[in-house]
């Protein structure tokens, strides 16, 4: 872990923190009942996108485990691990493969930008992290984790693109949380909390131009129901022996300066 964290660092920490602390025990049947099961079709679409093959997966922000284990399920021979950074969610995964008998998942408690693996996965996964995730970051780890052409695929929500899509979205927050959030008070601070920042949130952007950064190829952007989330997934272009020179590039200045 850092020994000097940011400001952003701790910001982001402080957010997810206060979003979800509580929300464990309820979180698969308010994801699943929440978005009228639309949560499982997108899961199923990442799911599909996973290229075939027998190399391991990596599932990030992993939360109590729902699409580590589908993954594990639809790949019984591949290993899966999955990385997490509340307790209180791993702790609910851990129990659904203790009680599923599961064999080939692996369950890490770290801040997804500080897991590094010498594993050379075949698919980097996530759900629903990349607005509370210093994504530059992530997408250089995530590159320095994939196997040559191994994909990354991002998935969460966005902010609709047009009036009458907006109008919609808005009345299903106020609706939950004017109904949900009263009846399940560890929600309130989700229900109150998401919409703005799902407005707000630039992780499209961010992620496509980190994407490019790290020469990425293939970049393709899909939107799901209704523009309500998206995925982007791309692939690690095979390296062409010049990562060094990519990374001196990116690394600031001073940080290249040899010990006075
Ligand atoms: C809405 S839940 C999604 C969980 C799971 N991916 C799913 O789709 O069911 C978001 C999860 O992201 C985790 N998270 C947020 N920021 C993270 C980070 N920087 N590193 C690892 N996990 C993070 C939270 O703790 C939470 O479990």
């Amino acid at each position: 872990m850092k020994n000097d964290p940011s400001p952003i660092y701790d910001s982001r920490l402080e957010l997810v923190d206060r979003l979800f602390t509580g929300t464990g025990p309820t979180y698969d049947s308010m994801v699943h009942w929440a978005t009228f099961g639309i949560d499982r079709l997108w899961k199923r679409r990442m799911l599909e996108l996973i290229p075939e093959g027998n190399g391991p997966v990596l599932d990030l922000a992993c939360g109590t485990g729902i699409s580590t284990l589908s993954i594990a399920r639809r790949f019984p021979h591949r290993q899966v691990v999955g990385v997490e950074l509340r307790d209180e969610y791993l702790q609910l995964a851990r129990e659904k493969i203790r009680r599923e008998a599961t064999d080939n998942v692996e369950l890490v408690l770290c801040r997804a930008e500080d897991f590094h693996s010498a594993t050379r996965f075949d698919c980097i996964t996530s759900s629903y992290l990349a607005k509370y995730a210093d994504l530059p970051l992530l997408t250089r780890n995530c590159r320095d984790m994939l196997r040559p052409e191994g994909v990354l695929m991002m998935h969460d929500f966005t902010y609709p693109p047009r009036p009458a899509l907006i109008a919609v979205w808005r009345l299903y927050f106020m609706v939950m949380k004017q109904t949900v959030a009263r009846v399940f008070p560890a929600w309130q601070e989700i229900y109150q909390g998401l919409p703005r920042l799902i407005e707000e949130t630039q992780w499209l952007a961010t992620l496509q131009d980190s994407l490019a950064r790290n020469r990425f190829s293939d970049v393709r952007l899909e939107y799901l129901t209704l523009y309500g989330s998206a995925i982007v997934r791309a692939v690690n272009a095979p390296d062409d022996g010049d990562d060094e020179a990519r990374r001196l590039a990116e690394e600031p200045a001073a940080a290249r300066q040899p010990p006075a």
